[in-house]
């Protein structure tokens, strides 16, 4: 008899809703990407390609993270437009509602709830240390604000709503993960077993998990440095122009070299995810070319990867009923599973039943 409650409380607990049997149930995934500029070859790089794969063989929950987006300052006309436009470049990526639960995270008021109560779980000096607070209180230096600095707790929350066992994040986000699971590990340890302990799932380097910026090679290629950075919404003769206008080195040769040779090393890493060569390969084929052979090469690269995602988006955000329905059952799905992990820790914290 304590057996088979025990397997109604694991039915209960969400393998039955995830429509797998519980003897090879499926690992969840979740990841979001903010509607703060356009999406990038970064993002598109370092995380939705991974997230477009796995859709295949994991429970996978994916976000457009419009809370996080509001940490610095939008308008709101642009912030709307975006989210939406976003959504119809997961689609266009190859992102199936079918198949993942896709979703607008302010249409999912767990989250903001489940993000208090973490915060009450996590430190003033680990929130510090964080490098993305770092950098954009720098670049926002007259806009500090607490949602700013909180902004990895409400990352936490969306995580750990969801019982997530991998992130799949470019390198940039590995120190957001790593507090995340601090913090369902803090959890767990004063409230007993709450939170499934999520790792970050991050791409090969030189399958994109860090593209760098294309006018500065240190630094990584963000919505941010416009000239730097290839949206994936940009035209052929724009990306070919960004390529053209790449930031290499003195030399004339094409090696992979990332300390002496950043931007020749981040361009082979750009040809080499985007047309699945290694980098062996890439290096073969500008063997002994000059840099003027070369960076149109990558710009031709980029442009066909993404000219099927540039059309279909097009298409795709001229419906906007199509787009409404599938933001609003992914809203209703999300939800279902956040109130699940919400209700318990309502309960284990000590808070009475609604
Ligand atoms: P965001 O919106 O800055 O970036 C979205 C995703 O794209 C990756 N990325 C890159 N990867 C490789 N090279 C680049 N140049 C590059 N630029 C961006 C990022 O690593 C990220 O995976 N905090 C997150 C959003 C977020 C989130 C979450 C992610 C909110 N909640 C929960 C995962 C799980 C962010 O600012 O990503």
């Amino acid at each position: 008899r304590g057996k088979l409650i025990k397997l109604n409380r694991l039915r209960s607990a969400g393998a039955g809703q995830r429509g797998v049997s519980m003897e090879n149930k499926k690992k969840r995934i979740f990841s979001g990407i903010q509607p703060s500029g356009e999406l990038t070859l970064g993002s598109y790089m370092g995380a939705i390609k991974n997230w477009v794969a796995l859709q295949e063989e994991y429970d996978c929950v994916y976000c457009i993270v419009d809370m996080h987006a509001i940490t610095v300052r939008q308008v709101p006309g642009d912030l709307r437009r975006r989210a939406l436009e976003q959504l119809a470049q997961y689609l266009a990526c190859g992102l199936d509602p079918r198949k993942s639960i896709l979703f607008i995270q302010s249409h999912v008021p767990q989250h903001a709830e489940l993000s208090w109560v973490l915060s009450c779980y996590t430190q003033f000096g680990e929130l510090s240390r964080m490098t993305q607070f770092k950098q954009k209180s720098q670049q926002h230096a007259d806009n500090i604000t607490s949602g700013l600095f909180t902004y990895p707790v409400l990352m936490a929350a969306d995580i750990l709503l969801y019982q997530t066992d991998l992130v799949p994040v470019g390198e940039d986000q590995r120190q957001h993960v790593e507090l995340c699971r601090d913090i369902a590990q803090r959890f767990n340890g004063v409230y007993s077993d709450t939170f499934v302990l999520p790792e970050a799932f991050i791409q090969r380097v030189d399958q994109g998990a860090r593209v760098m910026s294309l006018g500065n090679p240190l630094n990584k290629m963000s919505k941010s440095d416009p000239e730097g950075c290839v949206n994936l919404m940009d035209s052929p003769e724009v990306i070919q122009r960004k390529f053209k206008r790449a930031v290499t080195d003195s030399e004339t040769c094409v090696r992979y070299d990332k300390e002496n040779k950043p931007g020749v090393s981040n361009l082979l890493t750009i040809y080499s995810a985007a047309t699945g060569k290694s980098l062996e390969e890439a290096q073969e084929i500008f063997a002994g070319q000059g840099y003027g052979v070369f960076k149109p090469a990558v710009g031709d690269a980029v442009i066909e990867l993404l000219r099927p995602i540039r059309e279909e988006a097009a298409r795709l955000i001229k419906d906007k009923a199509h787009l409404e329905s599938v933001y609003r059952e992914g809203a209703r799905r999300a939800g279902r599973v956040a109130q699940r992990t919400l209700d318990k820790v309502h309960r284990k914290v000590g808070f009475i039943a609604r």
